[in-house]
């Protein structure tokens, strides 16, 4: 069924409150971050008010309470992407967080000298300066793949140049700039059959297309939970089994242990062998209510309505005179990059927001990419299923008066 937006914004107290202040909304910047609705604040709220407890560890009816809306939680996201084995999702703290531990695990226990990890020129910086690190510690090297002028890869040249030493292939499975959602089967493929290690940033996708990461069939794959309607603080890493029995932990601590003595330790099994310490139980409780809000509305009913409203987005920006997209026009996100000849993006972003448009202007964390597409920067209108080619419209009309205002 098709998605209503004014039945959704009922279930978001964001939207009550500036209905009820009569201010202008327009929340654009969604690939920042997202809206919450209430099954996700009353689902962490409903922790710290109703069954406060540490989890795994403490033997009474709260403790038990709290451990199995947390494990529940884990179950929830395990269907969202499609996992077999729920303990192959890991609870960290970002998409960030979870890029670091395999870049370390990496780093320290499989990268050598002289190896190639190989990247794309579209990485946020998140699955960037963790690479650079890897290799630095491991004496690795960087190396990157062709992007064409819209940001998507150059699929054939990647398998037609693939370097033998190549031990890492990570890239994004959308870009939070250009909007353009990759092929992750063809190149964990490659991967795979070059003998290579393929890690995900799936930052930007989770929140915007069914992902099945059993027919992806990648090695790592990372994303969080504030992307999609979760709350921050709390994202996951999810890794083939045989490779998250086959690498130690990076972190050490309580709950990923079964036995410590004084020289050394014994490993818990998965999943806490890599959770060590008091996890964000709040933040993953509201991980799994955010999941099952999103598998309720359907993820292929949100690509499509996302899909569509970035269609007409796109189409409208176009035709204001002087305004070029970042970006290809299909197979994209609702992230929708874009420049006006003589507006700086700060200055457009600045002037929207005083008309109550809230959108994202500069380098997107992602400065490689701007140096790619030939810009300095850009501004960056992101939507989601809660918004309308109504607020398209309204968009198009304010840059139309910011020309205006910037005397262009
Ligand atoms: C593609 C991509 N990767 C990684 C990140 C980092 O996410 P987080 O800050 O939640 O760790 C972002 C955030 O904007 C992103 O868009």
């Amino acid at each position: 069924m098709a998605l209503d937006p004014a039945l959704i914004r009922k279930s978001y107290p964001i939207y009550r409150h500036f209905a009820g202040t009569g201010e202008t909304f327009i929340y654009l910047d969604n690939a920042a971050t997202t809206q919450k609705p209430d099954s996700v604040i009353d689902a962490e709220l409903a922790y710290y008010r109703e069954f406060c407890a540490n989890v795994h560890r403490s033997p009474h009816k709260l403790g038990e309470e709290a451990t199995n809306c947390f494990e529940l939680a884990r179950a929830s996201i395990a269907k969202f992407l499609n996992i077999d084995d729920p303990s192959q999702a890991i609870f960290t703290s970002s998409t960030t967080g979870s890029i670091n531990i395999v870049a370390n695990i990496l780093a320290g226990q499989y990268l050598k000298p002289g190896d190639v990890i190989l990247l794309t020129p579209s990485e946020h910086h998140s699955n960037l300066v963790p690479w650079q690190m890897a290799a630095a510690r491991s004496g690795a090297t960087l190396e990157f793949i062709d992007i064409f002028p819209d940001g998507t890869f150059d699929y054939d040249q990647v398998g037609r140049n693939w370097n033998p030493r190549t031990k890492v292939l990570a890239f994004q499975h959308a870009s939070n700039v250009t909007g353009a959602i990759h092929d992750v089967e063809t190149l964990s493929g490659l991967a795979r059959h070059n003998g290579a290690l393929s890690v995900i940033d799936g930052a930007q996708a989770v929140a915007h297309l069914p992902v099945d990461l059993n027919a992806l069939d990648c090695d790592f794959y990372a994303f969080s939970g504030h992307k999609c309607v979760g709350p921050t603080g709390i994202g996951v890493l999810y890794g083939k089994r045989e490779l998250l029995e086959r690498f130690t932990p990076v972190f050490g601590g309580g709950e990923m242990i079964l036995r410590v003595q004084r020289q050394s330790s014994t490993y818990n099994a998965l999943p806490y062998k890599f959770e060590p310490g008091t996890p964000n139980i709040a933040g993953a409780i509201g991980l799994g209510a955010a999941v099952e809000y999103l598998m309720g509305l359907g993820m292929s009913e949100i690509a499509s309505y996302v899909d569509a409203l970035a269609e007409y987005a796109c189409q409208r920006l176009s035709k204001v005179d002087r305004v070029t997209i970042a970006g290809p026009l299909t197979n994209r996100t609702g992230a929708i990059s874009f420049n006006i000849n003589g507006c700086h993006p700060h200055d457009i972003a600045s002037i929207l927001d005083h008309r109550g448009i809230a959108i994202r202007a500069g380098v997107h964390c992602a400065e490689p990419l701007m140096e790619a597409l030939g810009v300095a920067s850009t501004a960056r209108a992101s939507f989601y299923f809660y918004n309308t080619r109504d607020e398209v419209d309204q968009l198009v009309s304010a840059l139309e008066n910011t020309k205006e205002i910037l005397g262009q």
